[in-house]
């Protein structure tokens, strides 16, 4: 059952991620190859809410592939959580003609989907919506690998391997502040490539002795004299754990909050090939006139989820790779 679906939008919202554009890309190239029309919304929800559109085909989304950010603007929008704000969207919708959209974020991302699909079901409109996960963090239950996340653990391995240069310099203790909100999956990947001292995330407990001053005292017996920690922004504030450094351990730290940084820059070629496919997959899902879905990645295959199911998810946190972290960081001898 192909080509019920005429005209559908694109739309990025949350915190932007790179790869983005990427999706974006994919989702018009694919709609336009199968005969369906492609609106770009613009500013998340937002651009439902106010009627803020562009026209899309194929030249529009030329030479984004490599580009940060988001040719489409993103925002979080409030109004669009209430049911007034989504009546204004789905009047937007009926105006333009859509009958599905492609939404590429996060989590809330999703949820303000679902619940404009169910609203415009029980208004007697039918909006097909699929979701397509986007976002630095990793968070998303459903799917094993979100886009954004390689490179940004890339940019903040960057960062983080030219403060060590300085660190080593001054035989000093760093203390760098990463992203992903209640996740701790880019400050473990990232501490386990930087080779941290220590690196504190939301899913284990904090035993300050256990896991930052017998590190640093291990590494100093050891013979180091300069220090890596990394900590996950959901865990504490960087601030706050240099102040206990120095207070418990009588070291002067220096803090890094990276910070927006890691959300910029060119989209690894991980994140332009998983964007690419989603965002295929995304508009294929819609040409078989199935909505209330989430493309997703599962082994690293690309598969569609039922949205509601797929919301209620969770991901398991990879506790292997904290042992890999405590094997690299718990020996005697290091140097
Ligand atoms: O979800 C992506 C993310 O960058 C999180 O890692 C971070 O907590 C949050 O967004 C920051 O949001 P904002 O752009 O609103 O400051």
């Amino acid at each position: 059952m192909e080509n019920q679906i005429k005209r559908i939008g694109v739309l990025t919202s949350g915190g932007d991620a790179p790869g983005m554009n990427a999706a974006v890309r994919a989702v018009v190239r694919s709609a336009v190859g199968r005969g369906i029309d492609c609106i770009g919304i613009r500013r998340g929800w937002n651009g439902l809410i106010n009627s803020d559109f562009i026209h899309m085909n194929a030249s529009s989304v030329s030479h984004i592939i490599n580009k940060g950010g988001t040719m489409l603007y993103t925002a979080r929008s409030e109004e669009f959580m209430d049911p007034s704000g989504r009546a204004k969207a789905l009047a937007t919708c009926k105006l333009l003609g859509l009958d599905g959209i492609v939404a590429i974020g996060g989590d809330g991302t999703f949820r303000g989907a679902l619940a404009l699909s169910r609203q415009a079901a029980e208004s007697g409109h039918s909006l097909q919506v699929v979701g397509v996960p986007a976002t630095i963090d990793n968070d998303i239950g459903c799917s094993h690998y979100t886009i954004g996340f390689d490179t940004a653990c890339n940019t903040a391995v960057e960062c983080i391997d030219k403060l060590r240069d300085t660190m080593q310099s001054h035989e000093r203790c760093s203390v760098v502040e990463v992203m992903g909100r209640h996740a701790g999956y880019l400050a473990l990947y990232v501490g386990i490539a930087v080779g941290a001292t220590a690196v504190l995330i939301p899913e284990r407990e904090l035993d300050f002795d256990r896991d930052i001053v017998e590190k640093i005292r291990r590494a100093r017996l050891a013979g180091t004299t300069h220090y890596m920690i990394v900590v996950a922004e959901g865990v504490a504030s960087a601030m706050d754990i240099a102040k206990r450094i120095h207070d418990e351990v009588g070291i002067d730290p220096r803090v890094t909050v990276l910070g927006h940084i890691q959300r910029g820059g060119s989209p690894s070629a991980r994140d332009r090939e998983t964007a690419s496919r989603m965002g295929y997959e995304a508009v294929k899902v819609l040409a078989e006139s199935r909505g209330n879905r989430i493309v997703a990645t599962q082994d690293g295959r690309i598969v569609d989820l039922d949205m509601e199911e797929a919301l209620q998810m969770t991901k398991a946190f990879n506790m292997d790779r904290y042992q890999v972290l405590e094997a690299m960081t718990n020996c005697k001898d290091i140097l």
